[in-house]
């Protein structure tokens, strides 16, 4: 018989999701549309090239799967890219950084997409200046599109395989050095950009130390909690009317959430029942990390945030090809104030400051698949 750990799995800051079916797996009620239709044929039926390659981009890994792009097509040729300022996460990425990164992800696979659709792309970044030290709704990317003769980037053909993986990974099987040579070889496409990773067990453990506590912190500071819990999608119709968020779906917790035995009001209370269970399982997933990789760069810039974010989707690429894992652990490498003794003693175990930082820290390893998570297609970005 199927225990309550079997079904309840904790994502995100204290997010709970029931596992037994998924997010992604079609097992919603009857009538509750699929929230990640995105990913099935993404541009089938798609005349316009750039129309295309953003159905692809659009699946890009991003901070809270918040999906912050808002994309302006009334100029031929061109995609001009821009935040949309209503989804940015103020609490615990008060710089956004983390939100370009996510930009930086979005970029790479259109530009994947449109070689392979036949394009050439001339790209210029934030091409009316960049956003200090807040963001703003200035472009990020002006992108012109010129025919071309199609060209496949490999990593092209793991899109729609790529998943951010926050189950159990399996200790018995470290990735190679080979492997992670590999992953962090894909992935290197700027001057000033750097991927790292570490597999040997003591430096791991070290690791795993870190990230623990930076759980732990967020889950003890209330505005980062609630930042979360505000975007969490409990139950399958929540999930399928905002496709986007930290989601907790299937059958479980759609009666936990009817029932009110998951609510807002518990997971905000990090004392909750469904608080504490949420921090063993998460602990579990810190302690079955067995290696992890990381990106930092030379400076800090907006460029440079979003190169680092172009570099992260290739990492996550290649790790899919090579049918590796990848879940990002970024509280320790978040700035708001009480993150920051943790975030600076972080990066001094990298060699880095805050200047030059530590962009992207992720665990990787073997686990069990898992299906897509939710998007909310391309119409619902586009500015009018
Ligand atoms: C800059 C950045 C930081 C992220 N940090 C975390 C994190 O700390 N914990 C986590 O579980 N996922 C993290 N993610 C992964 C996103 O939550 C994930 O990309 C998003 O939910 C969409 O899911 P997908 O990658 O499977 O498409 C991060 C992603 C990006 C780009």
């Amino acid at each position: 018989m199927a225990t309550r750990r079997d079904f309840i799995k904790i994502i995100g800051g204290g997010t709970i999701i029931a596992a037994g079916a998924a997010i992604g797996l079609v097992a919603y009620p009857p009538g509750v549309p699929d929230a990640a239709a995105a990913w099935r044929n993404p541009g089938a039926d798609e005349t316009d090239i750039r129309r295309k390659a953003l159905s692809y981009a659009i699946l890009a890994p991003n901070p809270h799967n918040m999906q912050p792009w808002l994309v302006d097509l009334s100029q031929p040729d061109v995609v001009t890219l821009s935040l949309d300022t209503s989804r940015l996460l103020p609490a615990t990425d008060p710089y956004g950084r983390q939100i370009i990164l996510g930009c930086g992800a979005f970029l790479e696979l259109m530009v994947l997409a449109a070689n392979v659709f036949g394009a050439n792309v001339d790209i210029a970044l934030w091409p009316e200046g960049t956003p200090e030290p807040m963001l703003d709704s200035r472009p990020f990317a002006r992108v012109t599109f010129n025919t071309a003769v199609p060209r496949n980037d490999p990593l092209f053909d793991h899109i729609l395989n790529r998943r951010t993986n926050r189950e159990i990974y399996d200790m018995s099987r470290v990735p190679s050095q080979d492997d992670l040579d590999q992953v962090i070889r894909a992935s290197s496409i700027s001057d000033g950009l750097h991927g790292g990773y570490e597999n040997r067990p003591e430096a791991v453990a070290a690791l795993r130390d870190i990230v623990w506590r930076g759980w732990e912190l967020e889950m003890r500071t209330p505005a980062a909690l609630a930042e979360s819990v505000n975007v969490m999608r409990i139950g399958d119709r929540a999930i399928a009317a905002h496709r986007d968020g930290l989601t907790l779906g299937g059958p479980l917790m759609n009666l936990m959430g009817a029932t009110g035995l998951v609510s807002r009001e518990a997971l905000l209370d990090p004392a909750s029942s469904a608080n504490a269970q949420g921090a063993a399982m998460w602990k579990e997933k810190a302690d079955t990390s067995p290696a992890f990789v990381w990106i930092s760069s030379d400076d800090n810039s907006r460029v440079t945030q979003i190169e680092a974010g172009r570099c992260y989707a290739r990492m996550n690429l290649a790790a899919t090809a090579q049918g590796l894992s990848m879940h990002p652990w970024s509280m320790a490498l978040q700035e708001y104030p009480e993150m920051a003794d943790l975030y600076a003693e972080q990066q001094r175990y990298f060699g880095k400051t805050k200047d030059a930082p530590v962009q992207m820290l992720a665990r990787i390893g073997y686990a069990p698949p898992i299906p897509p998570a939710p998007r909310r297609g391309l119409d619902a970005q586009l500015k009018v």
